[in-house]
């Protein structure tokens, strides 16, 4: 069990974007496990490779019912829209209101390389849109509608 350091917003890894990933190898698996249980111990919902440092085109998310591991994802399709509350590990202690889209169809691929096709809604969509944001560099706070005040989120 390895816990990453989790970059903060102000890193400039946190602005470029990322390289897919190309082998498949021992090395993509310990990364993916040190971000499993990095994600665990921050007790966050998702978690992408640019986060702990690594430019490369991958994210995990765990939203209650196991990890699960994006390796070159690309989004298919956005249905709706829905506005979220949403933080970031790397922006701690800081929540904005966002329009996420409802549905999210993703083509990905898994540790061994295997793609596959998966369609989710709600917290799901708006995580996986959220990762796959980071692997272009892209933060919430450059999207959000507006940032909550401490009070607000007290409610
Ligand atoms: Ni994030």
């Amino acid at each position: 069990m390895a816990i990453r350091q989790i970059l903060n917003e102000s890193d400039p890894i946190l602005h470029k974007i990322c390289r897919p990933v190309d082998n498949f190898d021992e090395r993509l698996w310990q990364l993916l496990d040190d971000m499993r249980d990095t994600l665990n111990k921050a007790q966050g919902v998702g978690l992408a490779a640019p986060q702990v440092g690594i430019l490369r085109r991958l994210f995990i998310m765990d939203t209650g019912d196991g990890v699960l591991e994006c390796i070159n994802p690309t989004i298919l399709e956005r249905k709706g829209s829905q506005e979220c509350v949403e933080g970031c590990l790397s922006s701690p202690g800081e929540y904005g209101l966002i329009d996420r889209p409802l549905t999210v169809k993703l083509q990905a691929q898994d540790r061994n390389g295997k793609f596959f096709v998966v369609t989710v809604k709600d917290l799901k969509a708006q995580c996986v849109d959220h990762e796959t944001d980071h692997l272009d560099g892209v933060l919430f706070k450059s999207k959000v509608l507006r940032m909550l005040s401490p009070d607000e989120l007290k409610n």
